[in-house]
């Protein structure tokens, strides 16, 4: 890639629980428009990583940066209004809720109303209601789910679903979205659907930092990929340095005779 725009800058990022360091000093920098993965084996501290960056969890030393603003120790909605929005790595959608309505509580934490104006149905609540149902109805067309809008979330399939996240942390237009194993039950054809969804939103210029553990993905899609092992950083690179790396190749991805040894969740 040329002309590369910092986007994302962690720095030093440590998490200790009790005696455990489950994030141990870890750096790593993501370029606007690029598919950064971060791979390793379970509990290796990637979703503590993520937790931490965009501030579920507070570190216990080191930074973020984000587009050069600190987001270290700032809270979840005020990183999201920043724009950095995630998707979690067990499903979290409202089966209680149409599909276009999960979609839209993502879109919260940019709107203007509030409980008090929403209660008084003033035009200016009305007009914000039905312009986030627009871009709600948008998020869904462009992740391929928009025939489902008001159907109730939990009578879509598993992998739709997972689109439907996507579409929930896309609507606020945010920057940077952290995806943490997208790839987790879905099968191969819905892997694909969630692939061309991201390329698309890349091509659209989205950035996209994500964990998953179906390397045949990682490999295909990265631009580059950091390796944590036990809580630290042991590679960095595109996806063909990392084949090559051999701290990598001993500690995870294993050799070709012992491919069950590697721990994919
Ligand atoms: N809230 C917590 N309290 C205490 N320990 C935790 C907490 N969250 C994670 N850990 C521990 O931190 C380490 C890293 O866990 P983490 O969930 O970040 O790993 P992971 O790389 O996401 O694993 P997986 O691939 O299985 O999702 C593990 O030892 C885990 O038990
Ligand atoms: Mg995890």
């Amino acid at each position: 890639m040329t002309n590369k725009e910092l986007i994302l800058s962690v720095e030093n990022l440590t998490k200790v629980f009790g005696g455990v360091v489950a994030v141990d000093n870890v750096s790593f920098t993501i370029n606007k428009g690029e598919i950064f993965a971060v791979i390793g084996p379970n509990g290796a501290g990637k979703t503590t990583l993520f937790n931490m960056i965009t501030g579920v969890l507070p570190s216990s030393s080191g930074n973020v940066y984000f587009q050069g603003n600190r987001l270290t120790r700032k809270k979840p909605y005020q990183i999201a209004q920043a724009g950095v929005t995630r998707t979690f790595q067990n499903l979290e959608v409202f089966d209680n809720m149409t599909v276009i309505e999960n979609v839209m509580t993502g879109a919260h934490i940019t709107m203007k109303t509030n409980i008090l104006t929403a209660g008084l149905r003033l035009p200016t609540v009305v007009n914000e209601e039905v312009q986030t149902m627009e871009r709600a109805l948008q998020c869904l067309e462009d992740v391929g789910i928009a025939e489902f809008a008001y159907e109730m979330a939990d009578k879509l399939p598993y992998g739709n679903q997972r689109l439907l996240e996507i579409a929930r942390a896309a609507i606020s237009k945010p920057r940077l979205i952290l995806l943490d194993e997208p790839m987790a039950g879905l099968n191969a054809e819905e892997s694909r659907q969630l692939v061309d969804v991201i390329l698309k939103m890349r091509a659209d210029g989205m950035t996209f930092l994500f964990v998953e553990h179906d390397m045949e993905t990682v490999m295909s899609i990265s631009d580059r990929i950091v390796v944590v092992d036990n809580g630290v950083k042991i590679g960095e690179g595109t996806p063909e340095e990392i084949y090559q790396n051999p701290q990598v190749v001993a500690a995870y991805l294993g050799d070709d005779d012992e491919e069950e040894g590697v721990a994919y969740a």
